[in-house]
């Protein structure tokens, strides 16, 4: 699984929990690396930082003590066992924490985030045919979701929001259009009042993705809260982990009932027989486990003290780089406050990025991303997503529907993320850490631009 992570982590973006260990962690996270993978955690930092690998997850009391419980009573599934499991219902304890702290009337958990955006969809009755808006720099989770249901995604341009174009957004709805999906990537948001006003013009339904930027708000308000349905995700790299998890977010009752059904079969949940519950329609198997919910739960009841020390680190280093005239910064909608997860910041041009994304890597400086050239998050290295390749056939519509990426140009999304970088905040640094970081990423953006 280290390896995995490692591998994964060395071109994806992230989000990080990094907690500080006691000497009883470190002694059993020790054991666990040298059984499995013969190192210790000394070895596997030095590993990681020399990989350039951001950051993972450490747990602490907090999340061992949750998981002892579902461990103590055995009970791994998150329905049913009602009196074997003592009274503990992690997943539902976690959803109504979610609730409380996300400010909405219902969470589901599911298994993962890919897992809760298909699920919006389809709570929403989205499916063969219909167009959903997506903007170009996202996670591939995104259009996977669409065309999961036989849907398609209708991809259009960001903004300096690095979320969706106001304009680009309103020019693409066609009378196939369903939904609006903004995704409010490292740590910040889209414009949700304006998305708000286009789809209650045109009968939309809007679907914030929240996974990158859990721990934000709009007008006072938790991203995920504000649109019809929102989704989160909680895979091992994002803000507050369960180690694979994700959420569903909805003030809906008919969306949240359709999100708790088609997420585990399609049961109804009435009574506590599962052998007899009914079925009122289709559904799939997206249900999470006890043990990710508990890891979960500790989690969440962190996210304030998370989001408070990533604030502190991002305005060090945003103080730093605000005296340099040829850097700007991503534009946060009015009423919006950030996560902290990420500092993104543009430079003058992509040529200037490049260089600079090249000079950080080569000087330590970690965990900062130019999307540009990343094969995950931006269109313009989504070939396999242009050129169809599916392992199975899609349906004809879907190709049809899908036609106009062939052709299609990004100009704006090339202007923004071309210029892009975006910085991950750690939680781990301590402040001079964090200072001499600010400090080299001056001088090397200096040097850079003064070449
Ligand atoms: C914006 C966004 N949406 C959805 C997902 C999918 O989440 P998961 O990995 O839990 O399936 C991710 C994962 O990185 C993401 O960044």
């Amino acid at each position: 699984m280290w390896l995995f992570c490692i591998e994964k982590y060395k071109t994806f973006n992230y989000n990080l929990t990094f907690t500080r260990i006691n000497p009883i962690e470190l002694k059993s996270i020790n054991s666990f690396l040298s059984v499995h993978f013969s190192c210790n955690f000394d070895l596997l930092i030095f590993k990681l930082k020399h990989q350039i690998m951001p950051g993972f997850e450490l747990f602490g009391e907090l999340e061992r003590k949750e998981l002892s419980d579902v461990l103590d009573n055995g009970i791994l599934m998150r329905y049913g066992f009602d009196v074997k499991r003592k009274g503990h219902w992690k997943a539902k304890e976690l959803e109504k924490e979610l609730e409380n702290q996300l400010m909405v009337k219902h969470a589901q958990l599911v298994s993962s985030g890919t897992a809760a955006v298909t699920i919006a969809l389809a709570a929403a009755g989205i499916g063969a045919g219909d167009e959903v808006i997506m903007p170009t720099f996202t996670f591939v989770a995104s259009f996977e979701a669409i065309m999961m249901l036989g849907a398609i995604p209708i991809l259009v341009d960001i903004d300096d929001t690095l979320t969706l174009d106001i304009e680009a957004t309103k020019n693409a709805i066609t009378s196939k259009t369903k939904a609006i999906m903004p995704i409010h990537m490292c740590g910040s948001m889209a414009n949700l009042d304006a998305l708000k006003e286009i789809c209650n013009a045109n009968n939309l339904v809007l679907i914030e993705d929240s996974s990158q930027a859990t721990g934000a708000t709009y007008k006072g308000k938790p991203l995920g809260s504000i649109g019809d349905l929102g989704c989160l995700s909680l895979d091992f790299v994002k803000i507050i982990t369960a180690g694979e998890g994700g959420a569903v977010l909805t003030n809906n009752e008919k969306f949240y009932k359709n999100a708790d059904h088609f997420s585990d079969h399609g049961h109804d949940h009435v009574g506590n027989d599962r052998g007899a519950e009914t079925h009122p329609f289709l559904g799939y198997n997206f249900r999470i486990s006890e043990l990710h919910a508990a890891v979960g739960l500790a989690q969440l009841r962190r996210l304030d003290e998370f989001v408070a020390i990533q604030k502190k680190n991002y305005s060090i280093i945003r103080d730093a780089l605000s005296g340099i005239p040829e850097v700007t910064f991503r534009t946060v909608p009015e009423g919006g406050e950030e996560s902290y997860s990420f500092l993104n910041f543009f430079l003058l041009d992509l040529n200037t990025a490049r260089k600079v994304s090249s000079a950080f890597k080569e000087n330590g400086i970690d965990a900062c991303f130019h999307y540009y050239d990343n094969n995950w998050h931006y269109i313009r290295k989504w070939e396999h997503l242009k050129d169809l390749k599916t392992l199975y056939p899609l349906s004809s519509e879907v190709k049809k529907g899908l036609k106009y990426l062939q052709t299609k140009t990004y100009e704006k999304s090339d202007h923004y993320i071309g210029r892009n970088i975006s910085c991950l905040i750690k939680l781990s640094w301590t402040e001079e850490d964090v200072i001499k970081r600010a400090d080299k990423m001056v001088e090397i953006i200096k040097k850079t631009c003064s070449q």
